[in-house]
């Protein structure tokens, strides 16, 4: 889908580093409304690392980081967890609780952000299965799933808010081409019927392909964007060799 051109963050001149390490500097992009928005970049290059300051987990050296409007680097309190409601995540290694089934993993984040009744928390809960095509799993345990079907139980309790926004870190990871295009169209759904804003880690070709409206591409040694634009266009016109060889890697 394309997204509409306000934008829904802007990250401004951030720098984000663990203790003295640098990891990014400077970096400046904006996710528009609606889009569906993929962060690319080889391993340990700050892909999670941004991620993760983007939904405030974390705070940048330096920089703002606005979700509409707000900077969540400065925001405190009810401001910044009313920014928070608006945010789903699906962290890279974050698994279901496995000691409960999937409608108590969604109803637990339903808990802590609401103060609905059980029956309510439950409803929501499975109207979220249902969404990703779960609705018959809502009692079974994690263990019990596919690696699929657990990124799809993930995505749901992700989308228990009703987030505006949400992030999903490396959600292919693991799975085969074909579960993976599942997730793909997954997202894409989402996208056109909730007209929900994805920023999304991936390194699935195929997959930025199909899904992104735009990507940015980090590289490790320059800390820096080197990267911005539809995959198309980078794909045929980088003026970066090693940009455009990436994206004609698979043919
Ligand atoms: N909690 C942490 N404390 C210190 N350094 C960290 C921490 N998390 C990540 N790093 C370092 O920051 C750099 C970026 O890591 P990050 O996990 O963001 O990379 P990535 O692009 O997500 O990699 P991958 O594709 O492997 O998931 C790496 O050098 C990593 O070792
Ligand atoms: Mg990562």
């Amino acid at each position: 889908m394309e997204g509409s051109s306000e934008p829904i963050i802007r990250v401004e001149d951030v720098t984000v580093a663990y203790g003295d390490s640098v990891v990014l500097k400077d970096l400046n992009f904006q996710v528009k409304h609606g889009e569906v928005f993929i962060i690319l970049g080889g391993s340990g290059c700050g892909k999670s690392t941004l991620l993760k300051h983007m939904i405030s987990l974390h705070s940048p050296v330096k920089g703002k980081i606005l979700i509409d409007g707000v900077d969540i680097v400065t925001a405190e309190g009810s401001e910044l967890r009313e920014i928070l409601r608006k945010i789903g995540v699906m962290y890279q290694n974050g698994a279901l609780f496995g000691s409960m089934n999937l409608i108590d993993n969604i109803c637990l984040v339903l808990e802590e952000f609401t103060d609905l009744p059980r029956d309510a928390t439950e409803t929501i809960a499975l109207m979220k299965l249902n969404v990703v095509g779960l609705a018959d799993s809502a009692h079974k345990m994690p263990s019990e799933l596919s690696g699929g079907m657990k990124k799809r139980a993930a995505i749901a309790r992700a989308m228990a808010l009703d987030p505006e926004i949400l992030f999903l870190d490396e959600p292919s990871a693991g799975l085969d081409p074909v579960t993976s295009a599942q997730l793909d169209d997954l997202i894409l759904e989402l996208s056109r019927s909730l007209k929900i804003t994805f920023v999304v880690v991936t390194h699935e070709l195929p997959s930025i392909f199909t899904v992104a409206d735009r990507v940015i591409m980090l590289d490790k040694n320059t800390k820096t964007i080197i990267a911005t634009g539809k995959p198309g266009e980078l794909r045929d016109k980088s003026d970066n060799p090693w940009v455009r060889q990436f994206f004609n890697r698979q043919g």
